[in-house]
């Protein structure tokens, strides 16, 4: 028995790295697996699985309905929808970011985000409920200096999905970001790794992040940022609470709730 017999999931950026690790993970556990990716290796990934490929790509809208549409189509629903695909561009110096640049990680990394979650809640909606993942990182969660921008795309996918969670509850439907930190893939440059090595600094192998993300969707908690590093199990990020309000007759009112809003 797998913990996830009789489930589907989709995975985006399911061809390399941790996508393609997860996928393997979450078929290992019963899940009939789609997997998305602009590159057509992601197909081998699927065959080695018995699933289905959808050759998308994550920033594009229609791309994004097409493959949960397929999901949808070919295995019967989508019950985990794993957004991952994500890119680094590794610019340090502000001031050599060209614009083409600035879209193209944004692009995948947040709009990608933001289109799947959106057709995940569809889908979901008509199944019953789900389990919403998607990749953040550390640096998410701190700042990196090395490429700001991947920082900024990354701290949007935290506040994105935890704002989104709490709105989600009424239709079953849990929303977690993993902050991985440093992992053996192909995002990291040979020299980046070299780095590393020579810094004696280890890096995680993407299984690491496919059995927190396997957590992660069978916990049912929701609204948390699952930090993986080294040698630790994955563990909620533990946010302080912002200073509330000290003017007059304001102290000790309850912070408004997204009921106020949402109602
Ligand atoms: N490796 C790390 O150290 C690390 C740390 C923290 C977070 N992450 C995040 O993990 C995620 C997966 O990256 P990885 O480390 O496995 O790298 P990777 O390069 O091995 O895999 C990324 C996958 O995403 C796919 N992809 C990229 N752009 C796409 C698009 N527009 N549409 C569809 N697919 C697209 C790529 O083809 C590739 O298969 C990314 O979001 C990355 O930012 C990685």
């Amino acid at each position: 028995m797998g913990q996830l017999d009789g489930k589907i999931a989709l995975v985006t950026g399911a061809a390399s790295g941790i996508g393609k690790a997860t996928a393997k993970r979450l078929t290992a556990e019963g899940a009939r697996i789609c997997c998305v990716d602009m590159d057509p290796r992601g197909k081998e990934v699927a065959e080695e699985l018995g699933g289905v490929f959808v050759h998308a790509d994550a920033g594009e809208s229609s791309d994004v309905d097409r493959a949960f549409a397929a999901c949808e189509l070919e295995l019967g629903g989508v019950d985990i929808a794993y957004l991952n695909a994500g890119i680094a561009i590794g610019v340090a110096d502000l001031s050599e970011l060209t614009d083409e640049l600035y879209q193209r990680i944004m692009r995948v990394n947040v709009d990608g985000v933001v289109y799947g979650t959106r057709a995940a809640i569809r889908s979901m909606a008509r199944g019953g409920g789900g389990a919403i993942v998607a990749t953040s990182s550390l640096a998410g969660l701190i700042p990196f200096p090395p490429d700001p921008v991947y920082d900024l795309s990354k701290h949007a996918v935290v506040g994105f999905i935890r704002s989104v969670a709490p709105t989600l509850e009424p239709l079953a439907i849990t929303a977690n970001t993993v902050n991985p930190g440093m992992t053996d893939t192909n995002i990291l440059t040979d020299d980046a790794k070299k780095f590393f090595a020579e810094a004696n600094f280890p890096l995680m192998p993407a299984e690491q992040i496919a059995d927190a993300v396997l957590t992660v969707v069978t916990t049912g908690r929701t609204g948390e940022c699952w930090v993986c590093q080294p040698g630790r199990d994955p563990e909620p990020y533990r946010f302080h609470d912002v200073p509330g309000p000290r003017t007059a007759g304001a102290a000790g009112r309850r912070p408004p709730q997204v009921d106020d809003w949402t109602n």
